[in-house]
């Protein structure tokens, strides 16, 4: 019998188990229901875009059985348009996640430190902790949001790199102008700014820094980006990187040889165009996030201010069991406890019914609760 763990790397024993949304089939194959909605993953509540969908059909009727462009030249040649950059400054891969997988294997090495805020997004721990990296979460602000003073003053000699994550998941808050600012000058130079903007469509406030000027003067600097959120394509998966052409170089040393398929590279570059779709998406996004403050606000609850397409809401009580009973009525949303705010939900904005229903199963979750 082989002993599993005699072989296994240390670094990959260590790693934390990390929980995802509850998949719609499993909750209705687990509790025998028909009706299950899901606002559990930050996914896109109007499908995906009308003009990604047409484009992934006629790809995968007429090219399905070639491979794909390994780097998604077409792709990248678009976003490059799109953003006055050069096409050697994009790496796409499948999904954000791939991309900050590959940022992980390309520069940490054992014992390296990496900082980024509690309460961001769980991905950068379990990277790093594959490489054998060492994690420094710094504690938010009482607003939630990234303590950017106290990132700085967690850097040290041995940091490698810094997930800053703007709009943050899950506290659905942001980071400023000025801060992003500071924290960019604050950085050595062979230590990397990740700035993570998978959320950037849905933000509208003045003070939301706009990070692509910032790379001509900052070499360590990437931004990433997805088509999960806004383009709703988070089934395909397709995210991509934008930062100086020598980190790109590298990213494609350690990228697999097919990373992003011909269905998701289509899907994305047809949905670039799709401006009606994004806009309407962010419209939905905001109209729904009002609704669900006014509906929290009439059951006493106050939601953090959220600049995302989903809102973190502290319940005050163990949000583990509310959680369970929104489940039973076929309402799927993230229990926070795993990520270490026990008493928190966070809740994807969905479309006005999808809304309705979430803030009614909570009612009757609480109820319960309260009644029981
Ligand atoms: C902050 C953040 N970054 C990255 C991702 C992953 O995006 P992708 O679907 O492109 O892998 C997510 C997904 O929820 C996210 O919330």
């Amino acid at each position: 019998m082989i002993d599993i763990h005699k072989i296994t790397r240390q670094a990959i024993l260590d790693i934390k188990e990390y929980v995802p949304g509850k998949p719609i089939e499993e909750v209705k194959r687990e509790l025998g229901l028909e009706d299950v909605i899901k606002l559990s993953s930050n996914e896109n509540p109007l499908g995906p875009s009308p003009m990604a969908l047409q484009a992934m059909i006629d790809e995968i009727k007429e090219n399905v059985h070639y491979y794909p462009e390994p780097q998604s030249p077409l792709l990248v040649e678009k976003l490059a348009r799109i953003f006055q950059l050069k096409p050697n400054q994009f790496f796409v891969n499948n999904g954000v996640d791939g991309v900050l997988s590959m940022i992980a294997m390309a520069f940490i090495e054992s014992g390296d430190e990496v900082v980024t805020s509690q309460y961001s997004f769980f991905s950068y721990q379990s990277v790093t902790s594959r490489m054998a990296g060492k994690m420094i979460l710094v504690p938010q602000t009482q607003d939630r949001r990234f303590n950017i003073d106290g990132i700085i003053a967690a850097l040290t000699p041995k940091t490698k790199i810094v997930f800053l994550c703007n709009p943050n998941n899950p506290t659905g808050t942001i980071t400023y102008r000025d801060e992003f600012e500071r924290l960019l000058a604050a950085v050595p130079e062979n230590c990397l700014l990740i700035s993570d903007e998978a959320y950037y469509e849905y933000v509208d406030h003045p003070d939301y820094p706009q990070t692509i000027p910032y790379l001509k003067d900052h070499s360590n600097l990437i931004i990433t980006r997805t088509f999960s959120k806004v383009m709703g394509l988070a089934g395909v998966r397709v995210g991509y990187a934008i930062a100086h052409e020598s980190i790109i170089r590298i990213l494609q040393k350690v990228a697999d040889a097919f990373p992003v398929n011909r269905v998701a590279q289509a899907g994305a570059l047809a949905g670039l165009d799709d401006r009606e779709f994004i806009d309407r998406s962010v419209r939905t996004a905001k109209q729904g996030r009002d609704q669900l403050y006014q509906g929290l606000s009439k059951m006493g609850l106050a939601a953090t201010p959220s600049h995302t397409n989903f809102i973190l809401v502290d319940l005050g009580i163990p949000a583990g069991p509310v959680y369970e009973a929104m489940l039973a009525q076929g309402v799927i949303v993230r229990p926070l406890g795993p990520q270490g705010l026990p008493t928190c939900l966070r809740i994807t904005v969905g479309t006005p019914d999808q809304n309705e229903r979430a803030l009614a199963a909570l009612e009757r979750a609480l109820q319960v609760r309260v009644g029981g």
